[in-house]
């Protein structure tokens, strides 16, 4: 992975740099003591060192239970969803028939979409994976009742039961009990792992090996990566990200875009919107996570991010080589003019419009940091996740907040259950 400074030149000076850096260095060594604000959710940075073949295949073994069905609906919210959807997303081909089909419910309470889901699910062979650290979380509760109803309708309480994984926490909460009484397969969600840092634990490795992506190279990767933000020095990918941010926002860039080229790219920002989001945004403080898909956005978004209110600055996610590409073909009747770029790549012309948006942005007060990986596949993903949890949880101890809580998310239950008459 590289990170790519040419555009920040004219926005942080190395003086100031160094010092974030230096402040950076001093929050990694407080993540590294454990003895931080929020240490008793530092779990995450176990689980690539925890892997091991053993969960390798229990994981391996509960998804082929599910293999031979049409549909499996991953259930759940938040940090329970967004990291596997991130991954599968990026590394499934997009117009692939997948085997079984993977699909998503429990985010959000549409009746027009869970009507329309069940009737779909209906014709077809499905089973489900539910994911709530809770085992309480409203959203996924009712999609999961939903479903189960409909599937024990169609299969029967023991064929539901055989297709059904639910990942939940060890004792606690209604999901575990319905997983221990009705005996669906299970796996155990730490007490010390917060949702949004959770996606190389089962929550995230169940349906990323159903999805047929290597498990064993996501971690592979997130162990290079574990190695690497161990570093006290500026050279931890972890620690620089962190420092430029900060030092970004102490000058006045409150907004941070996520950018990506990729389409395969949109759900790594969603999570990675989540993961800073409900990390950073506390006691008034921290960046607002945003993202783009260029070149898409450049013809909506463009123009705010060109000429609007001077408060943004742009990471962007590259990708260096792209798993298939092709050539943009010569026509003898040129009717559309692009005979200048023919036998070119598309992904020359992809990366051509990066340094020119880059290089655009910069001129009108955007400052542009570059994230570049070499290309889209388990191990750097897994790099990636793992690097950008480090540098969150540093960010977090650089604003002076507890990274590993989210008691803003209460708010809006309380008046809902509240509205709704929970007891
Ligand atoms: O990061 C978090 O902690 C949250 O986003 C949770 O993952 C989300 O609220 C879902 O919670 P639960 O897994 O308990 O259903």
């Amino acid at each position: 992975m590289k990170t790519d400074l040419q555009y920040l030149s004219r926005f942080i000076t190395q003086s100031q740099l160094d010092d974030y850096t230096q402040r950076a260095i001093a929050a990694l060594q407080t993540l590294k003591r454990r003895d931080g604000a929020g240490n008793d959710f530092l779990g995450w940075l176990d689980l690539p060192a925890q892997f091991n073949p053993p969960l390798a295949n229990e994981i391996m073994a509960a998804v082929n239970s599910l293999k031979q069905l049409d549909t499996v609906v991953v259930v759940g919210i938040g940090g329970s969803y967004l990291g596997a959807r991130a991954v599968i997303d990026a590394l499934q081909e997009p117009f692939e028939q997948n085997k079984p089909e993977i699909i998503y419910a429990g985010h959000h309470l549409s009746s027009d979409y869970h009507k329309a889901l069940l009737a779909y699910l209906d014709n077809r062979r499905f089973g489900i994976i539910v994911i709530s650290k809770s085992g309480t979380t409203t959203e996924p509760a009712i999609a999961f009742r939903l479903l189960r109803n409909l599937l024990i309708q169609k299969a029967g309480r023991e064929k539901a039961a055989r297709y059904t994984i639910a990942i939940t926490d060890k004792k606690q909460g209604a999901l575990r009990l319905m997983a221990n009484r009705e005996n669906f397969k299970s796996f155990v969600i730490a007490d010390n792992v917060g949702g949004r840092f959770s996606v190389l634990s089962p929550v995230g490795l169940v349906p990323i090996a159903l999805a047929g992506i290597s498990v064993a190279e996501l971690m592979d990767g997130a162990r290079a990566a574990a190695a690497d933000t161990g570093n006290e020095t500026s050279q931890n990918p972890a620690v620089l990200y962190a420092a430029i941010r900060n030092c970004l926002l102490a000058n006045g860039k409150t907004t941070e875009i996520m950018v990506s080229y990729e389409q395969g790219l949109h759900y790594i920002a969603e999570w990675w919107k989540q993961l800073y989001g409900e990390s950073e945004g506390k006691q008034h403080k921290g960046l607002f996570p945003a993202s783009v898909q260029f070149t898409t956005d450049l013809h909506s978004l463009g123009q705010y991010i060109q000429d609007g209110q001077r408060m943004l600055f742009e990471t962007v996610l590259s990708v260096e080589n792209v798993r298939e590409n092709i050539s943009i073909p010569t026509d003898t009747d040129d009717f559309d003019k692009l005979n200048y770029i023919a036998e070119k790549s598309l992904h020359y012309v992809n990366t051509t419009a990066q340094q020119a948006t880059a290089q655009a942005h910069v001129d009108g007060g955007v400052p542009v940091l570059r994230i570049e990986i070499p290309e889209l596949n388990a191990y750097h993903l897994g790099y990636l996740i793992y690097m950008f949890e480090v540098a969150c949880a540093i960010s977090g101890y650089m604003l002076g907040v507890n990274p590993f809580d989210q008691p803003g998310v209460e708010a809006y239950k309380k008046n809902m259950f509240r509205m709704l008459g929970k007891e």
